[in-house]
């Protein structure tokens, strides 16, 4: 926790999921926030993993200032449409709007969204968090899942905690795209962030609990045959997003939606075939090694 008042004197909190996350009442995000009401706000992240703001209405500019509150942001890497170098664009409409094809090549970053991952994993310095502003939403799909990696570590046994110690998982984009189509993606982007390698538990710097740290990037494990290391990444992923587990999340217009890339999971749930759904992400850069 920072210094001064605690996350629940000064905010109206309401849970989100009986395990984490939380609604943010009362605050208007298009103004920069005095530093007591800012830490607070930062104390309910660290705490809570996943927060919600409602009705807020940003633009660009605005939600990047938000966002360099919590630190350094990622520049967006990839020639996914980019309104600003730090705004990831993910719509499902080209340029005059129009929702694309099923096989339009701008769905692959949609589609590998739909699978669960923590963002940036595939860097040396992964993300710490996101921050995803529902531009334009569908009414009844759309929705983006979370979960705790925290809580599914915490819910194993002593023995099952032990047996993961040390072990290291290689975290690969080239990997996660490769399983859709990539035809619109040059090699050289292919190749611009090489595999990394990352521990299977990871600690959380701000309150010193450890979560697993698993993720649709992995590729493989180091020191297992690669379907093995696959298998038990899969049985991993499947143990943190047992249906209990999981918060998913319906948009509604303007919500505004941060998660902590350290220690939850996510994915889109689908990518919407007639309505629009139109997002944009900033991606809070990570401040250091995961170990
Ligand atoms: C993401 O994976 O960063 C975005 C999720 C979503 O579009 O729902």
């Amino acid at each position: 926790m920072s210094d001064g008042a605690s996350d629940g004197d000064m905010l109206k909190l309401k849970p989100l999921h009986p395990l984490f996350g939380a609604e943010i009442a009362g605050l208007d995000l298009r103004n920069p926030l005095d530093d007591a009401t800012f830490n607070a706000v930062l104390d309910a992240f660290n705490t809570h993993s996943v927060l919600l703001f409602r009705n807020q209405e940003l633009s660009d500019k605005q939600h990047v200032d938000f966002s360099r509150r919590f630190g350094e942001l990622e520049e967006t890497t990839f020639s996914i449409a980019a309104p600003n170098r730090y705004i990831y664009r993910l719509a499902n409409v080209d340029d005059d709007g129009n929702v694309l094809e099923m096989d339009a090549v701008k769905r692959l970053f949609l589609e590998v969204n739909g699978r669960w991952h923590t963002d940036s994993s595939f860097r040396a310095n992964p993300a710490l968090g996101s921050i995803l502003s529902g531009k334009e939403v569908p009414s009844n799909e759309g929705d983006t899942c979370f979960a705790s990696m925290r809580v599914a570590y915490e819910a194993m046994s002593e023995g099952r905690r032990k047996s993961l110690e040390g072990m290291r998982g290689v975290h690969n984009y080239a990997y996660s795209l490769s399983l859709f189509d990539t035809s619109g993606v040059t090699q050289e982007e292919m190749d611009s962030v090489p595999p990394v390698e990352h521990p299977i538990v990871r600690m959380h710097p701000p309150t010193g609990k450890k979560s697993l740290y698993v993720s649709g990037h992995i590729e493989r494990i180091v020191g297992m045959p690669v379907e093995e290391g696959r298998l038990f990444v899969k049985e991993l992923i499947g143990w943190c997003t047992r249906p209990e587990y999981v918060y998913t999340h319906r948009w509604q217009q303007h919500d505004l939606l941060m998660w902590d890339n350290r220690c939850v999971l996510h994915r889109a749930s689908s990518v919407p075939a007639k309505q629009k759904r139109i997002m944009h992400r900033t991606t809070i850069a990570g401040q250091g090694p995961v170990e």
